[in-house]
């Protein structure tokens, strides 16, 4: 027999099912409370609710698990290239070798975007935030692929995935030559994923060949891959919400992409090498802004550090950590923002007030060294998170339009405003 918990409200008993994932994790279903009981319930940035089941990604908070369709990300990001990775994340399983190749020429086939698209990134002043560039692009590519539009039709939400998947590196490179004033660089039929993207960020126009160092794109490779997916994240959680209204895919994603950008999610990445620079141009003081960070008058975080569901070490942050010293060490780049990123990682995960609110680095923290090693500027780390997350957003669009349970996201809430009250006219007030 299936377990329920008992509500006991009014002086009566409601039994409320509890739903169990396939790790075991308990959840009270209270899809039917507000019928049966009046209540609803309230829960703040969602700290204590699951907004869906879904079978995509598999994240333990206390442990530092996460799992893309079981498979642990160690693995991945060790032995899988990101689009094999994307298509595990989209149909469920890893690709065949025939599988794979036909999904990586799918993606080299549709890279060119629109010229439309093109000149609407180049209409933006250069100063303008990669990140404006490429969530606008996203949006207007509706506008050039209507006929995959229907969110009922599979064709077209195939046909606008693959779109997606091909286009967004495009998009990505381009937004990042505008805000260099650079000529852009159109994709390249034969390169892979990442070399591709490499030469159109940082190649000469006209050139046939492209070198890049293997160190380079295999560290982008596996950056790709532990941003992939991370569950009902701010910015997925937003891609599902807006799709939930039928809008279209194109529009669900570039809604993500927004979410992305604000500091505490996607943007963190930028924002820490902000504060290792802040750091390092302060005579290097760490112990000064892991003052400030506790200081509960101030509003500085150290950015890169906690995270809502892991409370140990991140394990996308662990990886990364590697790759930085592999990669530095390597290349014989000797950065000093690494070396102020280490000292504030052990002050941090010393000291007290870290410990006991279980404050460790994030993937953000030690991604922007990373970053940089490649040669990408810090205004585009978002966008790089972007990318690597678009196959996440995909499948969770598609789960959510595929759910039998699908209804337009729309929360209720306790309203704390005036009651009643009799409008005055303007010449009594
Ligand atoms: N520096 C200093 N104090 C912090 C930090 C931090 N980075 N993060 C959390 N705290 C404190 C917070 O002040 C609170 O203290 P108290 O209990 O005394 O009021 C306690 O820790 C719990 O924090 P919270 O804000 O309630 O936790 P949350 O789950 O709502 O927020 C977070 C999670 C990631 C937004 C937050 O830890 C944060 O702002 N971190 C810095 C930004 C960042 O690195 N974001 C990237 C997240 S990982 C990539 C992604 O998935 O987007």
């Amino acid at each position: 027999m299936s377990e329920t918990a008992r509500l006991i409200f009014d002086d009566k008993e409601f039994e409320i099912p509890i739903i169990v994932g396939s790790e075991e994790e308990r959840g009270l279903d209270i899809s039917k409370l507000r019928s049966a009981t009046g209540l609803v319930t309230l829960d703040e940035g969602f700290v204590n609710t699951a907004s869906t089941s879904s079978s995509i990604t598999y994240l333990e908070g206390q442990q530092g698990v996460l799992r893309y369709r079981g498979y642990p990300i160690e693995q991945l990001a060790n032995d899988a290239d990101f689009v094999e990775v994307t298509y595990l994340l989209m149909f469920g399983e890893l690709p065949t070798n025939a599988e794979l190749r036909e999904a990586q020429a799918e993606i080299r086939r549709g890279r060119n975007i629109p010229q439309g698209v093109a000149d609407l990134i180049a209409s933006f002043p250069s100063h303008a935030h990669p990140m404006a560039m490429v969530a606008a692009a996203v949006v207007a590519l509706s506008d050039y692929y209507t006929d995959t539009l229907d969110p009922f039709a599979a064709d077209d939400i195939t046909r606008a995935s693959q779109r997606l998947l091909s286009q967004l590196s495009t998009i990505a490179a381009y937004a990042y030559r505008r805000s260099m004033g650079k000529a852009f660089i159109p994709p390249t039929d034969n390169l892979d994923y990442c070399h591709n993207f490499l030469h159109m960020l940082f190649g000469e126009a006209g050139e046939t060949e492209f070198d890049v160092d293997p160190v380079l794109s295999e560290a982008l490779d596996m950056l790709l891959i532990v941003h992939a997916d991370h569950e009902q994240n701010c910015s997925t959680s937003t891609v599902r919400v807006v799709g939930s209204s039928d809008a279209n895919i194109y529009a669900s994603i570039a809604g993500g992409i927004c979410a992305l950008w604000g500091p505490l999610h996607g943007g963190a990445n930028e924002a820490v090498v902000n504060m290792l620079e802040q750091i390092q141009g302060d005579n290097n003081d760490v112990d000064k802004y892991v003052d400030m960070a506790k200081d509960k008058s101030n509003h500085f975080r150290l950015m890169g550090f906690g995270h809502r569901v892991y409370k140990s070490y991140d394990p996308r942050a662990r990886i990364v950590k590697a790759a930085c010293d592999r990669v530095l060490d390597k290349l014989d780049i000797d950065d000093p923002l690494l070396e102020i990123a280490k000292k504030l990682e052990k002050v941090a995960t010393t000291d007290e007030y870290f410990l006991a609110r279980n404050l460790y680095p994030n993937v953000d923290f030690f991604s922007g060294v990373l970053y940089r090693a490649i040669g990408i500027p810090s205004n585009m780390f978002t966008v790089m998170f972007a990318l690597g997350r678009l196959p996440g957003w995909l499948s969770h669009w598609i789960e959510m339009r595929n759910s039998p349970n699908k209804r337009i996201a729309r929360p209720r809430q306790i309203y704390t405003g005036a009651t009643t009250r009799k409008f005055v006219p303007l010449d009594d007030r």
